[in-house]
């Protein structure tokens, strides 16, 4: 698929997203039309989540600063407010306005410090029918175990207070999500999110290294490890199965991701995607360390030291509805959005978890010298 093939398969999802078609991977049992209020909203979840309610026909109320991407649902009803106010006063214009407004739903995809959980929590109570909210795998305590379920402990939280200055990214998931079951109780679902993919980046220094090396075709090196496996979480699967749990009045916590895959599995689905003329070179991991490429921190989707991060559990969530897209779905979104951002295809790889283009060439000539030496 080319530049201009993989922009007109974004062009024609917004173009549905306007007529209100449906798209695959945006929820499809949605009878009833709700009411969301989306506390966020325009940086890198909020804008797919926002497109598929839409699309699915609910009406949405965004709740944010307005600093962040703020062309972004200009033609939305939007309650500016800052949550992160102490004396709470950066919530006066919502309180003002859930003196006439009840929502059928709220998403929050808050990931800041947890102390501003609880005002909104309460705030809102008696005013929503569910809160769901954007949590991540990062809340369990480690990953050193495979198949970590729902019930496999989180941070633990005994040693530390909701108001110290400074939390680890996976503790303040932790307080969040423990605040709100206390403050809401079963009117929260949270969503314990693997690395999540979509169009998006969670900022300029992440774009899809593998879809955009393959993109780009050539002599490819990659690692050879043992069993090594992946797995992510693809945004548009998550946003359906939230909606699928508001419809079926699920709560309660879920961890949300695709199955676990052998990764040279994973590449082949990639390469129906691309289709660039290349050549895959794989090259030992005891060759690559001796180069200086570990896993994760130079290469993603490859993490063999923690053997439980690409092993999450997620039967509960299957059971309960989820469905995941096709990974060739997947990457096709990932590769619309690097292609709008990059249109001539010269983002430096280099950065973090990334190896670049120059660093490639010098692995494979010194594999080259040592396979024929
Ligand atoms: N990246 C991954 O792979 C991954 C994996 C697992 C889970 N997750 C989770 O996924 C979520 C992604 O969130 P996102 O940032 O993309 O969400 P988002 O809803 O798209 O964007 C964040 C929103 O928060 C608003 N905001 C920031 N500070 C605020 C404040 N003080 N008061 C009110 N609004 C404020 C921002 O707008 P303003 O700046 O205009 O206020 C922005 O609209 C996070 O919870 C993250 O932990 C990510």
């Amino acid at each position: 698929m080319n530049r201009r093939q993989f922009l007109s398969v974004s062009t024609a999802v917004a173009g549905s997203v306007a007529a209100g078609i449906s798209v695959p991977g945006f929820a499809k049992d949605s009878g009833e039309k709700l009411k969301v209020l989306v506390l966020g909203g325009r940086d890198y979840f909020g804008p797919t989540l926002i497109n598929a309610l839409l699309q699915a026909g609910h009406s949405v109320t965004h709740f944010n600063r307005g600093f962040t991407n703020p062309e972004l649902f200009q033609h939305l009803q939007w309650i500016r407010g800052d949550r992160e106010v102490r004396d709470g006063s950066g919530l006066i214009n919502l309180k003002q306005h859930l003196k006439q407004h009840n929502y059928d739903l709220v998403v929050d995809s808050w990931q800041k410090h947890p102390m501003f959980v609880p005002p909104i929590a309460k705030l809102l109570k008696g005013h929503i029918g569910q809160y769901h909210y954007v949590s991540s795998i990062s809340a369990y305590k480690d990953k050193n175990t495979v198949h970590i379920d729902e019930d496999y402990p989180l941070v633990d939280l005994s040693d530390s207070t909701i108001e110290d200055r400074r939390h680890t990214y996976g503790r303040a998931k932790a307080w969040s999500e423990t605040v709100l079951f206390e403050e809401l109780g079963d009117k929260v679902t949270t969503f314990r999110s693997h690395g999540m993919r979509s169009d998006r980046t969670p900022n300029r220094i992440y774009e899809p290294y593998w879809p955009a090396r393959f993109l780009e075709g050539g002599t490819i090196v990659l690692p050879k490890d043992d069993n090594h496996v992946m797995q992510v979480c693809d945004v548009k699967s998550m946003i359906a199965f939230m909606l699928h749990c508001q419809h079926k009045g699920l709560s309660g916590p879920f961890n949300v991701a695709r199955d676990t895959m052998a990764f040279s599995d994973y590449v082949q689905e990639v390469e129906k995607v691309t289709q660039t003329p290349h050549q895959k070179v794989w090259v030992p991991k005891d060759f690559l360390a001796e180069q200086g490429v570990e896993p994760y921190r130079h290469l993603p989707l490859w993490r063999p030291q923690l053997a439980g991060f690409y092993h999450i559990n997620i039967n509960k969530a299957k059971q309960a509805g989820l469905v995941n897209r096709s990974v060739v779905d997947m990457v096709t979104d990932q590769l619309a959005g690097y292609l709008r951002r990059n249109p001539k295809q010269d983002f430096m790889f280099g950065g973090v978890g990334t190896i670049s283009r120059q660093k490639e060439r010098q692995i494979l000539n010194a594999w080259k010298n040592a396979t024929i030496a």
